[in-house]
C-alpha cells in the first residue's frame, strides 16, 4: 500500500473542516478542564459522538480508498479531537453527579446576576395572593396541622420562603435548597428562624439523598409540604423531580408549585404582534427556561401519582395601574429577557452571531412594547399557574 501527498478535493475539504472544528474543540476543552461540571451540563454530547464516529468510518475509509497522507492526518486529528471531548464529558459527568442532557435544554438561570434578587423580591409581592390560595388549600387536605416540615426548592436567597411560610404557619422547620451557591450564603446570612438552606442541585443524582439526610438530621421521616415558586420551568426533567419528591414526602402531604406559561399572556392592542415576536424569541435562546411549564404540570403531577390536583391561577395585568404600577408588570415579564441572550453568546461562542443578531432584534421589540406599556390604553394580562396535588 502506498500514501502520497496529494492535494485533492477531499484532502483540501478535510483540512479546512479540522480547522474549523478545531476552532471550536480547542476552546471546549480548555473549558471542560477549568470549569468541568457547567461545561458539562451544556455540552451536546450526542453531536460529540457523532462527529467522533463519523471522523472514525472516514479515516478508516480514507486509510483503505483514499491513501493520501493530508487527508488521513486531518481526519485523524478532527477524531482525536472530538474523541478528547466525549471522553472528558463522561468522565466529568459521572464524577459531578450530572445528568447528560441534549443541548440547550439546561436553563442557563442565574438568581444573583443582573439585579434579578431585586426582581424575584417585587415578584413576590406580585404573586403572593395566588402563592397564599395555593398554599392554604394544600394545607387544608392535610389533617397535621403542627409541626409541620417545608421544603422550599430553588429558595434562591431564602426571602420568598420566608415570606410564605411564615404567613401560613404551623411549621416547625423549613428547608430551603438551591443550586445557586451565591444564594445560599445569602440565605444563610438572614437568620430566618427555623429555617435552614443548603446548597442543592435537586436534578443531580446525590439531590434527594442529601435531603433524606438532612430530614434524619432533624429527626424526621419526611416533608410535608413541598412548595416551590418560579423553579420548574427551569428544571430539565420536572417528571423526574416530582417522583424523586413524593418519595421523601408524608403520606397526604403536598406539593404546592408556582410555574407559568407564556402563551397565557393576553395582550391589546398589538397590531404588529409585539409580544408574540418576543415570546418566539424567548423559545430560541439556548438554555432558556421551559415558557411552556404551565399546561404541562398537571400531567406531570399526575403521572407521578399527585392526587387532589387543583389550580389556582394569579393574574398580574395593567388594569387601572398607574405608570410606575404597568411598569413593574413590564419588567416582571419581559425586561430580564435579553439577559438569556447575553449568557447565552458568553456560553456559545460558536453561535455567537445569531444569537447577537436575536439580541438585536428582543432589545428592539422591547422597546417597543416599554412604550406601548407607557400608553394608558394598552392592557396586559398574565396569569400565573399554582398547582397543588397530594400524596395520598
Ligand atoms: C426564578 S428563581 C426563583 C427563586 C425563588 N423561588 C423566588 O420565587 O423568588 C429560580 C431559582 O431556582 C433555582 N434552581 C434552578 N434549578 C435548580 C435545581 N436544579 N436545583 C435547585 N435549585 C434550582 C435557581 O438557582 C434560582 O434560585
Amino acid at each position: 500500500m502506498e500514501y502520497t501527498i496529494n492535494y485533492s478535493f477531499i484532502s483540501i475539504v478535510f483540512i479546512i473542516m479540522t480547522l474549523i472544528y478545531g476552532y471550536f474543540y480547542v476552546p471546549i476543552i480548555k473549558d471542560l478542564i477549568k470549569h468541568p461540571k457547567e461545561t458539562t451540563k451544556n455540552i451536546a454530547r450526542n453531536t460529540w459522538l457523532w462527529w467522533f464516529f463519523s471522523g472514525f468510518v472516514f479515516t478508516v475509509y480514507f486509510i483503505i480508498e483514499v491513501k493520501d497522507i493530508l487527508t488521513i492526518s486531518s481526519s485523524i486529528i478532527h477524531t482525536i479531537g472530538c474523541l478528547i471531548v466525549v471522553v472528558l464529558v463522561l468522565h466529568y459527568s459521572k464524577k459531578n453527579n450530572v445528568y447528560l442532557l441534549k443541548q440547550n435544554k439546561d436553563s442557563s438561570y442565574c438568581p444573583v446576576e443582573y439585579d434579578e434578587l431585586a426582581r424575584l423580591r417585587k415578584q413576590s409581592k406580585l404573586r403572593e395572593e395566588s402563592d397564599l390560595s395555593g398554599l392554604e388549600y394544600g394545607l387544608s387536605l392535610m389533617d397535621k396541622k403542627e409541626d409541620l416540615i417545608g421544603l422550599d426548592i430553588g429558595c434562591s436567597e431564602g426571602f420568598v420562603t420566608n415570606e410564605r411560610f411564615s404567613k401560613i404557619g404551623g411549621f416547625s422547620h423549613i428547608i430551603g435548597v438551591d443550586q445557586s451557591t451565591d444564594a445560599i450564603k445569602k440565605a444563610n446570612s438572614s437568620n430566618y428562624i427555623n429555617h435552614s438552606f443548603y446548597n442543592i442541585d435537586i436534578e443531580t443524582t446525590d439531590g434527594i439523598q442529601l435531603l433524606k439526610d438532612k430530614l434524619t438530621e432533624i429527626g424526621e421521616d419526611g416533608f410535608d409540604l413541598i412548595f416551590s415558586s418560579a423553579v420548574f420551568h427551569h428544571l430539565n426533567n420536572p417528571t423526574k423531580v416530582f417522583r424523586e419528591l413524593r418519595k421523601i414526602m408524608n403520606k397526604n402531604g403536598v406539593v404546592v408549585i408556582r410555574t407559568l406559561d407564556d402563551q397565557l399572556t393576553v395582550a391589546y392592542p398589538d397590531d404588529d404582534n409585539i409580544v408574540e415576536k418576543i415570546f418566539k424569541l424567548s423559545e430560541k435562546i439556548p438554555g432558556m427556561s421551559n415558557r411552556k411549564h404551565g399546561r404541562q404540570i398537571y400531567n406531570q403531577l399526575w403521572k407521578t401519582g399527585f392526587k387532589n390536583q387543583k389550580f389556582f391561577l394569579g393574574m398580574l395585568d395593567t388594569a387601572g395601574k398607574d405608570i410606575d404600577e404597568r411598569m413593574n408588570v413590564y419588567q416582571n415579564n419581559f425586561q430580564w429577557r435579553p439577559n438569556y441572550i447575553k449568557r447565552a453568546i458568553k456560553k456559545y461562542p460558536d453561535k455567537k452571531v445569531t444569537l447577537e443578531k436575536d439580541l438585536k432584534l428582543m432589545e428592539t421589540a422591547l422597546e417597543n412594547l416599554e412604550e406601548m406599556f407607557e400608553s394608558e390604553d394598552f392592557f396586559l394580562m398574565e396569569p400565573v399557574i399554582v398547582a397543588v396535588g397530594q400524596k395520598v
